[in-house]
């Protein structure tokens, strides 16, 4: 993770078992998005939603300051409106696709995660900081506003105080304060991130992925329509299930004591 070199591709992959992890390698300019790296970010999770062998994904940055420092200020000086148009819909459609995404997606934040980096750690389902990181959207700084979806989606995370005083005061805060705004799961040590992390992420690459999946489904849908829908969604999602060989084996292992083999069949 942290030993990913300058010089290699702005996106890293490698795989521990199960465990998906794909580090933004931009360490130089503290993982700074630009469009190469949204682009080779967006690959690295098509192959990873497309990998029958890869039940869980964590997402970090390379080095030991920073998750993503945000979108790269260098690249987004020169944009013309319609090209800054775009760049909000590279990155949006990257996120959205992360969200919506069929396994787990667990967020290392080892450092900084500012703006965009606070956008992308912010569209993962689970988020795990160092007690170190600092979070916040401070684009008010340079004139500008959240574009990758952070208005939206800490709104849905932490509310409207809070998304109005991260995205109009632009002052980061700490992990201990973004854990009491419900903007991140967990806060560890940060000598003890990539061991907790990867135990977390161990655990989901076990779990019954079709069950997963049905969860991350009715929380996106439900996120966003009313209690009757919701509800509805969920019962349809819970019907499912029961065709799936995973249900039979996690209902039959309890019953016989034992651990359940899960392979999301
Ligand atoms: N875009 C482009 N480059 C960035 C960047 C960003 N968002 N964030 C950091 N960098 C680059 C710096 O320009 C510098 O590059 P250089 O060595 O070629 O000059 C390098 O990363 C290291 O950053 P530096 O500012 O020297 O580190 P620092 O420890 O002094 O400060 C931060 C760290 C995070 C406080 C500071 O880099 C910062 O404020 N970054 C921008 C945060 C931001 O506004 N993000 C939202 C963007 S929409």
């Amino acid at each position: 993770m942290s030993e990913a070199s300058p010089t290699a591709s702005p996106v890293a992959v490698a795989d521990q078992g199960a465990v998906r992890v794909i580090t933004v390698n931009r360490p130089d300019k503290l993982n700074a998005l630009d469009a190469a790296t949204l682009d080779a970010l967006r690959q690295a999770f098509d192959a990873a939603a497309d990998d029958a062998g890869v039940r869980c994904v964590v997402l970090t940055g390379a080095g030991p300051k920073a998750f993503v420092a945000g979108a790269d200020i260098s690249q987004m000086n020169t944009l013309s409106p319609v090209q800054g148009r775009d760049f909000s819909q590279r990155g949006q459609r990257l996120m959205r696709g992360i969200e919506t995404m069929s396994k787990p997606v667990v967020a290392m934040i080892n450092g900084f995660a500012l703006g965009g980096g606070l956008e992308l750690a912010m569209c993962c389902h689970l988020r795990i900081a160092a007690d170190s990181a600092k979070l916040g959207q401070p684009e008010i700084n340079l004139g500008l506003i959240p574009g990758f979806g952070g208005t939206q989606r800490l709104l849905r995370l932490a509310g409207r105080a809070a998304t109005l005083e991260l995205c109009l005061v632009g002052t980061p805060i700490d992990a201990a304060r973004a854990r009491e705004l419900g903007i991140v799961n967990r806060v560890v040590a940060a000598a003890e991130l990539e061991a907790e992390t990867m135990k977390l992420a161990a655990q989901l690459a076990d779990a019954a992925p079709l069950a997963l999946r049905g969860i991350i489904d009715c929380v996106n849908v439900g996120g966003e329509c009313g209690i009757e829908e919701g509800l509805a969604y969920e019962t349809a999602q819970f019907g499912l299930m029961f065709s799936t060989g995973d249900m039979r084996e996690g209902t039959g292992a309890f019953l016989e004591r034992r651990k359940p083999a899960f392979e999301g069949r």
